[in-house]
């Protein structure tokens, strides 16, 4: 009863508390701070309160004793997990051979409690029960996102997508952003998803790559973050419906060229995260092996690969061995990449396997300039080629793969008004942080996952 009639104040002589984000927090140690956040774990032991409080920028442990105590242990009864809540205090470096995040604790004097979130059965802890059936974790997506692992991943991918950036501003690339519905497929007719638009057909953008052919001549290299959408039959560790797609693509630039551009990409790329204060140790929590790659990447033939899965007894799908023009399924990479173990340029795939748009080898015109990156522990993470810059073989392009030419008309263009030799790549940004972070699945590596089936949360 005292505990519930207690009227928490501000300590008459506390100076006014500056308020911060945690992250923030360091510069204040021995000031008197605010912080509002959500209350990630609470342990109520023998007089004192520890919380550790979660605002998105980091968490801090927060001890509450005294008559902050006898409130919040009366308050905190019917105020559960994720409760809203803003603390004030002095923060304090932790002592020596202790430990907490920031190495610092807020010592409270005053607390308000912004929301109060349920306790028992409807508890947020009880929502998010492991062992249930996976769809059940998918269906409480948005309150998984919450929890430690989930939230790193989702946090080195934003500063993946910095990362990126900042290697195509230092390798002088410009940014695009394409539309979305488009009226032209890139790879595929069998994954596209349709869709009406104001009476025409039209689809949901399965890469943006068109678009940047299309902008080289006015930009010169470029690159696009933009959502790629598949309409993919198989549910595979992999394969989502909706995926953030990183493509890029660079005029006047050889085969040669081209390959050493995209492994300076990933390298420069990933040297950046491992430099960045916020991912490196989140990379390190998650992905505690994580190396740097070796250069220069191993570089093996498509033709090589056939021999190599061959001479390894890896076999295709039906249990037989594999021949020139397979299309090398994804348990038959993965065992190859897994067993090299080390970052891998496959190159050269056959011509009846590509798409309409990719250059032929002079001289070889059954094999393609093309190349996959393959990384361990998940496969291929980037796909790309040169692309066919003369007029003729184009139409011949299309014609191969049944595709009518007119709604290509400004993609055809670009061969008549000073076209030039020309490549480019799309890497998943869901894979090559499953591989960065090792992660089971792409699911894991974005926001809300789409693939079959499920377009919920
Ligand atoms: O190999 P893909 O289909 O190549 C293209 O779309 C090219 N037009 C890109 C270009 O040259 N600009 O896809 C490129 C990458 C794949 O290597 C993979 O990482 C990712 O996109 N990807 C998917 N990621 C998740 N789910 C899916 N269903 C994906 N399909 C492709």
């Amino acid at each position: 009863e005292a505990a519930k009639n207690l009227v928490l104040k501000e300590p008459a002589d506390a100076p006014a508390a500056v308020e911060s984000k945690i992250c923030a927090l360091e510069p204040l140690r021995e000031k008197r701070v605010k912080v509002y956040g959500w209350v990630h774990r609470l342990r109520n032991q023998k007089g004192i309160i520890f919380i550790v409080l979660r605002d998105g920028t980091g968490y801090l442990q927060a001890v509450l004793t005294g008559d902050v105590y006898e409130k919040a242990n009366y308050e905190f009864l019917t105020a559960g997990p994720e409760s809203a809540i803003e603390l004030r205090g002095t923060l304090k470096p932790v002592p020596e051979g202790k430990s907490a995040p920031g190495g610092h604790e807020l010592v409270v004097d005053y607390y308000t409690i912004v929301h109060a979130a349920p306790i028992g059965e409807e508890a947020f802890t009880n929502q998010l029960n492991a062992e249930a059936d996976p769809s059940v974790l998918l269906d409480q997506r948005h309150l998984v996102i919450r929890g430690e692992t989930a939230s790193a991943v989702l946090k080195v991918r934003a500063r993946a997508l910095r990362a990126v950036r900042d290697t195509y501003e230092a390798l002088h690339l410009t940014e695009v952003t394409p539309p979305c519905m488009v009226q032209t497929q890139v790879e595929g007719g069998s994954t596209l998803f349709k869709l009406d638009y104001y009476g025409q057909p039209a689809y949901l953008t399965q890469s943006s790559q068109l678009y940047l052919e299309a902008s080289l001549p006015a930009l010169g290299d470029v690159f696009c973050i933009q959502e790629s959408f598949r309409a993919e039959k198989s549910l595979t560790r992999r394969h989502l419906s909706e995926y953030t797609h990183v493509e890029a693509e660079l005029v006047f630039l050889d085969f040669e060229t081209y390959l050493q551009h995209l492994e300076e990409f990933i390298c420069q790329t990933v040297e950046r995260l491992l430099a960045d204060p916020v991912a490196a140790p989140l990379i390190k929590q998650l992905n505690p092996g994580f190396k740097m790659p070796e250069r220069p990447f191993m570089r093996l033939k498509y033709a090589d690969a056939i021999k190599y899965l061959n001479e390894h007894n890896i076999l295709d799908g039906e249990g037989k061995q594999h021949k020139f023009g397979d299309d090398i399924a994804e348990a038959a990479e993965r065992k190859m990449t897994d067993q090299i173990n080390r970052p891998i340029f496959l190159t050269y795939f056959p011509t009846e396997l590509k798409a309409f748009y990719m250059k032929r080898v002079p001289g070889h015109p059954e094999i393609t300039e093309s190349v996959d990156v393959l990384m361990p522990n998940v496969g291929e993470i980037v796909g790309g080629s040169m692309r066919i810059d003369d007029m003729d073989e184009l139409l011949a392009g299309y014609k191969r793969e049944g595709i009518d030419p007119s709604p290509y008309y400004w993609f055809t263009d670009q061969r008549k008004y000073g076209s030039a030799p020309h490549g480019g790549y799309g890497l998943g940004l869901e894979r090559f942080l499953a591989w960065l972070l090792n992660r089971y699945t792409v699911r894991e590596c974005c926001l809300f996952p789409r693939f079959t089936e499920r377009c919920k949360p």
